[in-house]
């Protein structure tokens, strides 16, 4: 994810454009950028590094005269935050400029076409591809060029687009990523969102897919891929800029939770081709697919728990042994790794310190590392031999919500993949994943709109002494990171069992009224998971039940019910983990935590 601004108007722009890229610096820091028309030519400011570097390498913005501009603040998916890489990016001729919050999805192949076109790469980026098909394509009429370069892009985008043509506009193109347009007194503007435009405005148009625009300080025309003219409503922001941050809701957390269909979406669909996963960034051979002999997944915290269900959709779909290692417990362990061992670290800020220690014990031991991390150019990444990104964008809260789901969702990528290279999975059987895993993003925002009584249920839970959360295989892995972020952002005492461990002690702690979350999504277990609900039931316990919403069985023993779509049993603890996140999120707020910052919690643990 990452933030876009635009300025046309009679003000000088790169002031106005460098505040209003501070304003969206949460939806991507690691590299930053402007560009303004000036006098003679399109002037290009960008640094492989936060926005207060930009501004201080454009002294406030003095270094760019002009008053018509785009800005950029990235999250890195395609290529390390560098100079280079960083946005905007000028078409070889220099009359075209362009930033982009987005993926595009088939830039390899158009990349190969414009390189054999002749056209010169400065960067590593997706978005480069399309600058220089502005160039390619561009007919005298801008409008034409757009729709014509925009026909040949998949993936999402937000585009601001400047042309020396035209020294008083700017150009927005909006397709699956957020665009809104600013609408001042001689003077508009564009962002990724209103954080970057209220303090200007709080008269908008909300751009919708498949819509261009064309800005200048007086005008602005609205059109579709037919170039038929788009009449658009003034919208009224009501929102104060503080809010606007968080997309108007109260904690980032909350709008992280709402983020995670399309995070998960963002990380699954680019590697989802013609029915079959294809993964470019991990270029293993076939020999050495048939050497690895055991797996060790290794991480901490919540990435440790996503390890967990990765590990049993691993040997499910890949026959492969895999174990799972906390990083702290590995880097003392003399761990039995060598060259036939495939060691698969994650982690979402990839820069946690007994992560990095145990990756690089690994490597020492001579395994190769595939790192599944969320932030491009982290330590982790950078040690790892393959990487698969988990493009869930920026990840403010430090209690992770889609952190922990793309985790998952990369997981499921890597088992089928091995489970398909090393012919260990049936095509009718890898078939029917294919099909559910291109499901998971609907089935979360299912999941998210049909749990809306959730600050009811909190309402109960939240002056409890202690909540226990039980299951078995797939739901034991999932109680697991439902107890963490109860008790990381509402510090109520809550802990996870294997339902079948109750009885060897821990039932000793179920007294009447004691909240035990039973998660029951494991269809083969389900009956001996039912037993164990009975057991702690019969000593007074109140049981809250995540469950599929037609598992009547579950549903007529439980005192709550919690209920999600159902799907495949090794697909459910992205599903059942949501109304979790939101549970804990709903209870930290009725006891009035600070559920953005935990006390004595840091986003990433990145001393030992
Ligand atoms: C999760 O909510 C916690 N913030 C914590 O457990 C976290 O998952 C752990 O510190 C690992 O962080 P990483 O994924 O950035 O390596």
């Amino acid at each position: 994810m990452c933030g876009i601004v635009g300025y046309s108007g009679k003000q000088e722009a790169a002031p106005i454009l460098l505040e209003g890229l501070k304003k969206l610096e949460y939806r991507g820091y690691d590299s930053a950028g402007v560009a303004v028309i000036g006098a003679d030519r399109i002037r290009i400011e960008k640094v492989g590094g936060r926005i207060a570097l930009l501004d201080e390498k454009t002294e406030g913005g003095k270094k760019l005269p002009g008053t018509v501009g785009i800005g950029h603040t990235r999250w890195a998916t395609h290529g390390a935050p560098t100079d280079m890489n960083a946005h905007p990016h000028l078409s070889n001729d220099g009359r075209f400029a362009i930033v982009h919050n987005g993926i595009i999805e088939n830039y390899a192949s158009i990349r190969e076409e414009l390189l054999r076109d002749g056209y010169k790469f400065e960067s590593e980026t997706d978005t480069e591809v399309i600058v220089h098909l502005l160039e390619k394509y561009y007919d005298g009429d801008m409008k034409n060029t757009l729709r014509s370069v925009a026909s040949k892009l998949s993936g999402s985008y937000a585009l601001g687009i400047l042309c020396s043509e035209y020294p008083d506009r700017v150009f927005a193109v909006r397709e699956s990523s957020p665009l809104i347009i600013g609408i001042g007194v001689g003077e508009n503007f564009f962002a990724s969102d209103v954080t970057a435009l209220v303090q200007h405005t709080k008269n908008v148009i909300y751009l919708e897919d498949g819509e261009f625009a064309v800005i200048s300080p007086a005008n602005i025309e609205v059109f579709d891929y037919a170039g038929r003219t788009v009449e658009k409503p003034v919208s009224r922001i009501t929102w104060s800029v503080k809010a606007a941050e968080k997309g108007g809701y109260p904690h980032f957390m909350l709008k992280e939770i709402h983020e995670e269909p399309g995070a998960v979406k963002a990380t699954i669909a680019p590697r989802i081709r013609d029915g079959e996963v294809v993964l470019d960034d991990l270029p293993f051979s076939e020999e050495y697919l048939q050497s690895v002999d055991q797996i060790t997944i290794t991480a901490c915290g919540s990435a440790y728990h996503a390890g967990l269900v990765g590990r049993l959709a691993i040997e499910k779909m890949a026959g492969i042994p895999v174990r799972v290692e906390l990083a702290s417990e590995l880097r003392y362990s003399d761990p039995i790794i060598n060259e036939k061992t495939l060691v698969i670290v994650i982690s979402q800020s990839g820069e946690t310190a007994d992560t990095i220690a145990a990756e690089r014990e690994c490597k020492a031991l001579g395994a190769k590392v595939l790192g599944i991390v969320n932030v491009v150019g982290s330590t982790v990444a950078k040690l790892a031999d393959y990487v698969l990104y988990t493009w869930a964008g920026p990840e403010i809260a430090v209690a992770t919500t889609k952190g922990y789901t793309t985790q998952l969702a990369a997981l499921y990528l890597v088992a089928l993949f091995l489970g398909k290279q090393r012919k260990r999975l049936p095509e009718e059987e890898y078939r029917e994943y294919i099909d559910e895993i291109d499901r998971l993003p609907k089935l979360m925002q299912d999941t998210i709109d049909m749990n809306y009584a959730l600050p009811d249920l909190a309402a109960q839970i939240y002056e409890k002494p202690a909540v226990f959360y039980i299951g078995r295989n797939t739901d034991y892995a999932v109680s697991l990171e439902g107890a963490l972020k109860l008790k990381e952002i509402s510090y109520i005492h809550a802990e996870a069992y294997a339902a079948g461990e109750l009885k060897h002690g821990t039932i000793a702690l179920i007294d009447v009224g004691t909240p035990v979350v039973a998660l029951c999504c494991n269809e083969a277990l389900l009956e001996k998971t039912m037993s164990n609900v009975i057991e702690v039931k019969a000593r007074g316990a109140k049981v809250i039940s995540v469950t599929f919403r037609d598992e009547d069985e579950v549903i007529a023993q439980s005192d709550e019910c919690i209920l999600v779509p159902r799907t495949k049993t090794l697909f459910a603890p992205i599903l059942e983990i949501l109304p979790l996140q939101m549970l804990a999120y709903y209870t930290a707020d009725k006891k009035g935590c600070d559920i953005d910052k935990p006390k004595n919690l840091a986003k990433s643990v990145t001393v030992e």
